[in-house]
């Protein structure tokens, strides 16, 4: 007989913690026939061979590994894919979930008609003592915009914790953004009407050993999410995005350059070098902050990327320079020469650094 109940766990370097919280499972759901799919995304640590030890042993626990990939929503997505289990769960792998409400949400899903039930931190009896201020503050942020885009009123859409019953996930499961960690959020946004659910309260534990993976790339993710969620149907967010960005640029370049000839008082060639440098520097900056944190370059590494990244930039700065020159002499604005010079420079760094210097793992998966 299969599982009735799969609980999905996705991980990324979480060795530590597995035997704990199997452990603690297996006390809580004492009578259910339950499974237990780990979602490793290729950890370094060990994590996925400890899992796959751990299943030879006991037929209830598998480990679907995961590689060149990273994503917690896609993490989870295709663990509940690989089930066959009526209740899904979905849950953390570093004991900041109470497991003690994984019955009480499964006796939920089979007496009343919900189809979800949440593990809520914002409702009372709940407690989020488990993030540090700062998190405590980006978690009401994030909460607080899920509400423009979120046909319900869940408390906690941004909780990593929850049951669902399969015939919920299989009216979402085409739509998902399924990019970044808001799982959840992903679900309420994506289902084709409004979704029955109820809130129980947990407290946020701390996290038992290693270290959060909520960085910069996953914020930003939930920005994109939230974005496709409300003018995805119009237009691409890759497109507005791209078009952002190179307006950005553009205005960017014409302040500086403008500043250099102008005010400072340089010649047309050194000021568009100069804007060009900066221009290069910006790009890695950004693409460094934007990457996953163990993917970031740092220190030794940093300087070796940024390095490595000039001398690739330099090809592209030098058509740069050399057509914004003579498209300056010939007379037409300065500002003008500097864009359409800028521009062969943005499409020659562009396709360095989507090349380049950072492993592609991570991105848009
Ligand atoms: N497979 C896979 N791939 N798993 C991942 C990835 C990934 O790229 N990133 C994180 N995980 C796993 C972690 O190993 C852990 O089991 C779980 O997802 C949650 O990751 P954490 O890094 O511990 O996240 P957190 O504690 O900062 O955030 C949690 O709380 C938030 C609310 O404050 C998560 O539950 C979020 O979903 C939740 O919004
Ligand atoms: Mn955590």
């Amino acid at each position: 007989m299969g599982a009735e109940l799969s609980v999905i766990i996705p991980t990324y370097n979480e060795r530590d913690n597995i035997r704990l919280l199997l452990k603690k499972i297996g006390q809580v759901l004492d009578g259910v026939s339950w499974e237990a799919i780990f979602v490793d995304d290729d950890s370094r640590d060990g994590t996925n061979k400890l899992v796959r030890e751990i299943a030879l042993h006991d037929s209830r626990v598998r480990c679907l590994q995961r590689i060149g990939r990273r994503g917690l929503s896609s993490a989870c997505i295709e663990g509940i894919l690989a089930s066959s289990a009526p209740y899904l769960a979905v849950m953390d792998a570093d004991l900041q979930h109470d497991e003690s409400l994984l019955p009480k949400m499964l006796k939920v899903l089979k007496s009343e008609s919900v189809s979800i039930v949440i593990g809520s931190r914002y409702i009372e009896g709940g407690g989020a003592d488990g993030l540090n201020k700062a998190r405590f503050k980006a978690s009401r942020l994030a909460t607080f915009l899920a509400k423009f885009f979120l046909k319900a009123e869940v408390s906690d859409p941004m909780s990593g914790f929850f049951m669902l019953k399969r015939s919920l996930f299989e009216k979402v499961v085409y739509r998902f953004n399924g990019r970044g960690f808001k799982i959840l959020a992903d679900i309420f946004a994506s289902a084709p009407g409004k979704v029955s659910f109820k809130e129980l309260p947990f407290s946020f534990r701390k996290r038992h050993s290693g270290e959060s993976k909520l960085d910069m790339l996953v914020m930003w993710e939930y920005f994109i999410l939230i974005a496709d969620k409300l003018i995805g149907r119009f237009i691409p967010v890759n497109f507005v995005m791209f078009v952002f960005i190179a307006l950005g640029g553009a205005v960017v370049h014409i302040g500086v350059l403008g500043f250099l000839l102008k005010n400072i008082g340089f010649n047309f060639q050194t000021a568009q070098l100069l804007t060009a440098i900066m221009a290069i520097t910006a790009n890695f900056l950004l693409n460094n902050i934007f990457t996953s944190n163990d993917l970031q370059l740092k220190g030794w590494h940093f300087l070796r990327g940024i390095g490595s990244f000039y001398i690739a930039c330099s090809v592209g700065a030098v058509a740069n320079i050399y057509i914004a020159t003579s498209l300056y002499n010939t007379n037409i604005p300065w500002w003008m020469a500097g864009v359409l010079g800028a521009i062969i420079g943005f499409v020659w760094n562009y396709a360095v650094s989507s090349t380049f210097t950072w492993r592609k793992i991570g991105k848009n998966c």
